[in-house]
């Protein structure tokens, strides 16, 4: 067995036993801003047990739960891992390097991404109405250790997925938990069909470069909202037309309340749907920017239309003039992340090239804390990715 193996690309057969590892980790004694609470450390190098999978990490995706993870906010995650240390990271591409007993789908060796949802596969709502509906559900690198950013991975069988050909490691490593919940919302929940228009908040953020996709790939219209025109001209490339700076309108409730001014800017947001669309108002919202856009959601959508959520970057405690849910007769929808039947469909877009990655940043394994710290101050669009065992960011691409 080897004691450790260098950071970096490691010229060692996949399979050979490692002992120890290099981890970006958050401990209950440090919780707070990501760029102190997430340190390198050296731990063990976990065992998979029946059912899971030790992966070798070459790249790692930066998400948003890294941040809350980091915060300990709106809980710490260790409570729920019972671990005193946690590794983050729910989106990962790398090489199978060992597999515990009973796992068939993988062999050690093959090229991999990682989707984030666990359950216990054994229930009957793992089994019959959908594993998301499991009470053992977590998503892993939050609710689970072992996550991303580290040397090895530990993950269950039924979350490994083909790497596409195409992409680098580092692309490959971008896309799954945003994309896949954006994929969920859009076309599970919402059913999104071509005419719709499509409300995006976040328009140019992880989950908004492929809402925006998903609605152009669909024939639908999306209305991306962004914070600056450089946002804008990145969602152009992928084909979009309509766009919203939201720091034009001041549509946040003040004090938990709609005043007369704040109701008024929402009305002028509206009209701004309306001018873009030539009148058609949003059949679809998709929402995660939570408390300070969510009343504007449910004002704005069309009659029967939808607002789907998956996520409260401002706050979860939300609020909203009901009367326009019951007597326009529209629909919120909680969603969260997916299954590994909407992963598998959703991948097979990517590797028919019919949806791409937007990686905007790539950051060395060390700067981990800071890419994090990025996300949680909003200074980031698209995705950004650490590189954890490749020296080049183009590696990895077969095709
Ligand atoms: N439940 C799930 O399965 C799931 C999965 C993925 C993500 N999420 C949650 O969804 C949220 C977004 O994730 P993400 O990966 O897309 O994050 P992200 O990359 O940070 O993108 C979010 C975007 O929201 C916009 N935004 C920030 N503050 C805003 C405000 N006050 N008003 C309007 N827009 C604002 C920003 O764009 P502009 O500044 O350009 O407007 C930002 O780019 C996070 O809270 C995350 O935890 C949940």
């Amino acid at each position: 067995m080897l004691e450790r193996i260098p950071l970096g690309k490691a010229d060692v057969e996949p399979g050979t036993p490692v002992k120890k590892m290099k981890a970006v980790v958050v401990r209950p004694d440090r919780l707070g801003d990501p760029i102190k609470s997430m340190k390198v450390e050296e731990v063990d190098v976990p065992e998979p047990g029946p059912g899971e999978v030790l992966v070798y990490v070459k790249a790692a995706g930066v998400n948003f739960d890294g941040v809350w993870a980091a915060l300990g906010k709106p809980i710490n995650v260790m409570k729920y891992t019972g671990y005193d240390f946690h590794i983050a990271g729910s989106d990962a591409s790398g090489i199978v390097w060992k597999v515990g007993p009973g796992v068939k789908n993988v062999k050690v060796g093959d090229k991999v991404v990682i989707h984030c949802n666990q359950s216990c596969g054994q229930c009957p709502q793992c089994n019959g109405l959908d594993p998301m509906a499991c009470e053992e559900q977590k998503i892993w690198g939050y609710e689970s250790n072992w996550g991303s950013f580290a040397q090895f991975c530990l993950v269950q069988a039924q979350q490994i997925l083909p790497k596409p050909k195409h992409l680098s490691w580092v692309e490959a490593a971008s896309y799954p938990l945003t994309y896949f919940t954006a994929w969920r919302m859009l076309v599970k929940h919402a059913e999104i069909k071509p005419g719709d228009v499509v409300l995006i908040w976040g328009a140019a953020g992880g989950l908004g470069i492929f809402a925006t996709q998903i609605c152009l790939i669909s024939g639908a219209t999306p209305v991306c909202v962004v914070s600056s025109p450089e946002k804008s001209e990145i969602l152009k490339s992928f084909g979009a037309k309509l766009f919203i700076n939201r720091k034009d309108f001041d549509i946040a409730p003040k004090n938990g309340k709609i005043d007369e001014k704040t109701a008024k800017e929402m009305k002028k947001f509206r009209d701004e749907i309306r001018r873009l669309t030539g009148g058609k108002d949003p059949d679809i919202v998709f929402e995660h920017v939570g408390q300070e856009t969510f009343p504007t959601s449910v004002f704005v959508v069309d009659r029967f239309g939808k607002v789907v959520i998956c996520g409260a970057t401002t706050g979860y405690n939300l609020m909203f003039d009901v009367r326009h849910l019951w007597v326009r007769q529209k629909k919120i929808i909680g969603s969260h992340f997916a299954n590994a039947y909407d992963a598998h469909r959703a991948n097979e877009l990517v590797m028919q090239k019919k949806i791409k990655t937007f990686v905007s940043k790539v950051f060395e394994f060390e700067e981990t804390p800071l890419a994090h710290q990025l996300m949680y101050e909003n200074k980031h669009y698209g995705k950004m990715v650490v590189k954890v065992q490749v020296e080049d960011e183009n590696e990895g691409r077969e095709e």
